[in-house]
């Protein structure tokens, strides 16, 4: 039940507005925004853009959240054919509120959409979609200390069809969550399983994209990192079962006693992450050393032993930087797992949240006003 339709003309779309009329009381709201969790709640509106072979983008739409009605034949639901992106909005001091690098998630959706042969949605069309749904729901956007506002854009193929070809028809969404720290225990050091019998992609694959199919294949072995202590999974390379990839939804940094960051290096199987890049640039203003390459999970085991490896972390959005303690796997630990969280890693951290938060000087033009 929704009232008040209004177009708003967005770069290359209108958008047509339709506020919804079961918005939450403030109470309620604020109770929410109180201790908000991670990805459990959502705000009152939501954005739905179609697409068709025939018409292309059209149909914008900024509309009361709500479920979404699907044909059974729906090809996403057979053939997984879906990408999603992350990013957040913050609430600054003034009570404006902005986003950080959304260039970068538009163009990473359209490498996605690429990969999964779905329709690129132009940046320009990105963005504003983002802003209309910030722009409606302005007050969920939460003040507090490490909260924001996630924004989790996502595109479905629709057509009803079970011929297993790429779609000729599909919608593009964006709904809303308010968010604190992704880990239940907030910042405090994390341990992380190294899994030596799944893989999360391989070679020619869709590790590079950011789809659902990735985050459904490590929802096993991320059980299994549960079963043992840990709150992430570590995936190795699938070729010679030897080398870093990415944890089970984040990107993962050592720190060497010289100041020395090593990361693994995008391998066409491993997401590039906005926050995994935005750190290689701040570490590097500081004159630290950052090497994108092969690193072997035996070299952080023995790295963590000799002390030549003393922090490591794992970042996303949702995770922003988190830091890790120990690497343990089938018969091992590596590192302490009561370690206190690196110092580099605070450091980055903080660096890196005031940015977000616009405590510092956004030098890198980072950040992008919504409201
Ligand atoms: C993100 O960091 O935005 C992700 O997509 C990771 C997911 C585990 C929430």
């Amino acid at each position: 039940m929704s009232t008040l339709t209004e177009k708003v003309q967005a770069s290359s779309l209108q958008f047509r507005a339709t506020r919804s009329t079961a918005a939450r009381v403030a109470a309620e709201r604020e109770a929410i925004l109180a201790d908000p969790g991670f990805g459990k709640h959502f705000t009152d509106h939501m954005v739905s853009i179609d697409w068709t072979l025939e018409r292309g983008w059209h149909d914008a739409q900024l509309k009361p959240y709500g479920p979404l009605s699907l044909d059974p034949a729906a090809s996403v639901l057979h053939y997984a054919q879906e990408i999603f992106e992350g990013l957040k909005a913050y609430r600054h001091q003034d009570g404006s509120i902005w986003t950080f690098r959304p260039q970068a998630n538009a163009e990473r959706l359209q490498r996605s959409a690429r990969r999964l042969a779905l329709p690129e949605l132009p940046t320009d069309i990105f963005i504003e979609s983002i802003r209309q749904l910030v722009q409606a729901d302005a007050d969920w956007v939460p003040s507090a200390p490490e909260t924001s506002l996630y924004l989790r854009p996502f595109m479905i193929a629709n057509e009803s069809f079970l011929g297993v070809r790429s779609a000729q028809r599909a919608a593009y969404y964006v709904i809303a969550s308010p968010a604190g720290p992704y880990f239940a225990k907030g910042v405090a050091p994390v341990s992380i399983w190294l899994s030596t019998e799944y893989a999360r992609a391989g070679k020619g694959g869709t590790g590079a994209a950011k789809c659902g199919g990735n985050y459904a294949a490590s929802l096993l072995p991320q059980r299994q990192a549960y079963d043992n202590g840990c709150a992430q999974v570590l995936f190795l390379d699938t070729q010679e079962n030897k080398y870093l990839e990415e944890l089970g939804g984040m990107n993962v940094f050592l720190v060497c006693k010289d100041g020395t960051l090593l990361t693994p290096e995008l391998s066409g199987s491993i997401l590039e992450g906005v926050t995994r890049s935005s750190i290689i640039q701040l570490a590097r203003d500081r004159g630290h050393r950052v090497q994108e390459r092969k690193v072997s999970a035996q070299e952080w085991r023995d790295g963590f032993a000799s002390g030549e490896i003393v922090e490591a972390f794992a970042c996303g959005t949702a995770a922003v930087i988190t830091p890790i303690a120990a690497l343990k796997g089938p018969g091992f630990v590596a590192g302490d797992e009561n370690a206190p969280a690196g110092e580099l890693t605070m450091s980055l951290r903080k660096e890196l949240t005031d940015i977000q938060y616009g405590r510092v000087a956004d030098r890198h033009g980072w950040l992008t006003r919504l409201a």
